[in-house]
């Protein structure tokens, strides 16, 4: 691909445009890098609108690095809760303890730096030093690559290496000396209200004379993907062991979830009996299952098909990595959203236990 000779006017066109129609939202603030670095790992991988919220709480709950670093992960992970890809706070509270621990609370000041902080890959590194540092670097995610693709009319699969490398030196191409921030929020924008992924709004585009897509009759084509596998569907049964006004919940050390709280489950096997052998291996004496509820939650490369059950136990014994919880524990724990079903059947069940126990 070689570097359009139109780039330098395609930037102040859409510069124009950013300073006109740019979106407001409560991360677009000061622009210090504990609250970019903050809000831009929120982004990665959670709508603009979801985040909003969740960023000016997280903010009030931890307004520094130091007060991030110090919390412990639980309750970093709760103000998490509901987000998603949970990794992403535990890299986020690392990284704090980094920055605070070791760099006396100053970010690294560049892309290189930056990289070297968990969580920061190369697109969250080039929005943060980008718009907090003024680095004339593109932020190259899937939506960038979408306008870019269609812009300079990109007909390589988008998913290639050396496709990235070229829509990263189109992007670089973009970049102005003075608002290379701005610039970026810009390609976000547009790809999230006029670029979109299925249908474009070329109408209201400002760069539809430039656009090599457009002009070509078919901008949707773009960008060029191979179909990527459907996630796997796996049968999953969760039982809600209740004992006296309490629930059970475990605590995950598995890679998916880590950290967070769930009700006890079994991957592959969503049958009623599916409780039995989890009561086997938890040590609980369990009655028979009653069915509560349906529940699908679809991960990144997995989808959770869940039938939840509920077995009342006569005892409640400690459970390694197991917490009994009664109803203001299970709301105060962090679980992860695949648990909402579950979680919101227990409520019900341990708040009528603890009606009819007062
Ligand atoms: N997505 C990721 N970062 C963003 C930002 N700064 N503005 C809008 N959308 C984004």
């Amino acid at each position: 691909m070689e570097t359009p000779h139109l780039a330098p006017f395609i930037t102040r066109k859409l510069l124009l445009w950013y300073d006109a129609q740019a979106r407001v939202f409560p991360f677009r603030g000061p622009k210090d890098p504990y609250r970019v670095w903050l809000s831009e790992i929120m982004l990665q991988q959670t709508r603009t609108e979801t985040v909003g919220p969740y960023y000016e709480r997280f903010l009030a709950r931890f307004p520094d690095v130091f007060a991030l670093a110090e919390a412990p992960e639980e309750q970093v992970l709760k103000a998490w809760e509901g987000l998603g890809y949970y990794a992403r706070a535990r890299n986020l509270h690392r990284a704090a303890r980094m920055v605070a621990g070791e760099r006396g609370g100053v970010f690294p000041g560049d892309v290189e730096g930056l990289l070297g902080l968990p969580g920061v890959g190369p697109y969250a590194a080039a929005a943060i030093a980008s718009i907090a540092y003024g680095e004339p670097v593109p932020a190259l995610d899937g939506n960038l690559a979408r306008v870019i693709s269609r812009l300079f009319g990109v007909q390589e699969d988008i998913d290639r290496p050396e496709t990235r490398r070229g829509l990263y030196a189109l992007g670089l191409a973009l970049m102005p000396g003075d608002r290379p921030g701005d610039m970026n929020q810009a390609l976000m924008d547009l790809g999230a209200t006029v670029c979109l992924p299925g249908s474009p709004d070329c109408v209201r585009c400002p760069l539809k004379e430039e656009c090599v897509g457009f002009q070509s009759g078919n901008p949707g084509a773009l960008p060029v993907r191979k179909p990527k596998p459907a996630p796997r569907e796996v049968s999953v049964g969760v039982t809600v062991f209740t004992c006296a006004g309490r629930a059970l919940l475990l605590k995950r050390d598995k890679a998916l979830l880590k950290g967070l709280y769930v009700f006890p489950l079994a991957e592959g096997d969503d049958s009623p009996e599916s409780g039995r052998d989890l009561a086997r291996s938890l040590g609980l004496a369990a009655g028979a299952p009653t069915f509560l509820a349906e529940a699908r939650h679809a991960f990144t490369h997995r989808v959770w098909n869940m039938r939840v059950y509920r077995r009342e136990t006569d005892t409640a014994p400690g459970v390694p990595g197991g917490v009994w919880a009664d109803a203001a524990m299970l709301a105060a724990l962090p679980l992860p959203r695949a648990m909402d079903a579950a979680k919101r059947e227990a409520l019900a069940l341990l708040r009528q236990t603890g009606t009819i126990r007062v």
